[in-house]
């Protein structure tokens, strides 16, 4: 240890500590998050007023000595607002927005075990880091799946259609008329069932490397009552089967690939000549001086524990990175050979990009 502690600026030590206390609290605040997501107590709190810590344990199954502890963590977190006057907790129906209501475009609880996925593998993370190794998406613990479709299936249901579509040439009308489409790195297909669902004229079949989220996608497919005009396949981007698709999406799994130059061309052979690329990644500036705020923070995270791992896992090992940014996107689709290649539009949270041949 280097530091020479009697030049160090006291008031700075003091302010940086008291960051790093309040980081910690919420980080071990998500464990708990986690907990009212799997045990049902934002769910139950929603619209219900204000609770005892018996009433809610009532309400879950619960017992209450914990639920009491828990609703004492969430209080001082300002997740739920404590009366103290009848020692009632309460979750204020904006807050429920955001914890407890799946359908909510404000809907974030999908994230907690997408971290907890990031903690099961945060010993191996450690180990990649030596060895430079990486990590197949498919090496994950099993929440990683099922978290990124819940935290992205409310982007995708309340902007795919009403906003992105819209934002590409031509590209409405011809999934109204009738069209081929492939989603690639489709996951649990919650992009793929809500285009299904809005364009019932079109075939759509999803592809991703990871089996077990294809037989996922396709239960999803079926429970949808989508499963007459949606397939899906096991197929890694870079050999994507069939070809004269009108358009083919990838929705936030480009940065994933080993080579998202290979997957991009092959995307580009598979295209009809007048064919149509969707790509939405992660909203990211240009420059890491762009990216100082706390939604690429986030983005970083998940891209140091899953993106990253998983592209240096596959061939090319180019490791893009979740926050590769507009011109290096761009950049990627004319290596691959597209001539037309734009930002069709942007979200706090998303840029789309458009690529024609
Ligand atoms: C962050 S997830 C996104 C899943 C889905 N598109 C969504 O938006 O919910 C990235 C997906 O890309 C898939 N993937 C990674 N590399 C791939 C490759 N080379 N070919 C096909 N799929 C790939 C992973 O298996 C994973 O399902």
């Amino acid at each position: 240890m280097s530091i020479d502690h009697t030049t160090l600026d006291p008031e700075r030590v003091e302010e940086f500590q008291g960051l790093a206390v309040a980081e910690a609290a919420a980080a071990e605040s998500a464990a708990c998050v986690y907990l009212g997501d799997v045990l049902g107590l934002y769910e139950a709190l929603a619209g219900a007023g204000p609770l005892t810590s018996a009433e809610l344990a009532r309400r879950t199954d619960t017992h209450e000595r914990y639920v009491r502890e828990w609703l004492a963590n969430q209080a001082s977190g300002g997740y739920v607002t404590y009366h103290a006057d009848d020692d009632t907790f309460e979750l204020p129906d904006e807050h429920a927005a955001v914890l407890a209501d799946p359908d909510s475009p404000a809907y974030v609880t999908g994230i907690f075990p997408i971290i907890a996925a990031a903690w099961a593998s945060a010993d191996r993370a450690a180990e990649a880091f030596r060895t430079g190794e990486g990590i197949g998406w498919h090496e994950h613990d099993p929440r990683l799946f099922t978290g990124v479709e819940r935290i992205f299936a409310p982007l995708y249901r309340h902007q795919l259609v009403q906003d992105w579509i819209p934002a590409l040439d031509g590209v409405h009308d011809r999934l109204t008329a009738g069209a081929r489409v492939a989603d690639v790195g489709c996951g649990h297909g919650a992009s793929t069932i809500v285009l299904a669902e809005a364009y019932p004229n079109s075939r759509f079949t999803g592809f991703d490397s990871h089996s077990a989220s294809i037989a996922a996608a396709s239960k999803a497919a079926a429970d949808a009552g989508v499963g007459d005009r949606v397939g899906f396949e096991v197929a890694a981007a870079e050999t994507l089967p069939g070809r004269d698709y009108d358009l083919v999406c990838f929705f936030d799994c480009l940065h994933d690939m080993g080579d998202p130059v290979a997957a991009a061309r092959r995307t580009r052979e598979a295209l009809a000549d007048d064919g149509t690329l969707l790509v939405v990644e992660p909203q990211a500036g240009d420059g890491l001086s762009e990216n100082l705020n706390q939604i690429s923070r986030l983005f970083y995270a998940g891209s140091v524990f899953l993106c990253t791992p998983s592209s240096l896992s596959q061939d090319g090992a180019i490791g893009l990175g979740a926050q590769a940014g507009p011109t290096r996107l761009l950049d990627v689709l004319g290596q691959a050979g597209f001539g037309e290649r734009r930002v069709a539009t942007e979200t706090p949270f998303n840029l789309i990009l458009e690529a024609r041949p």
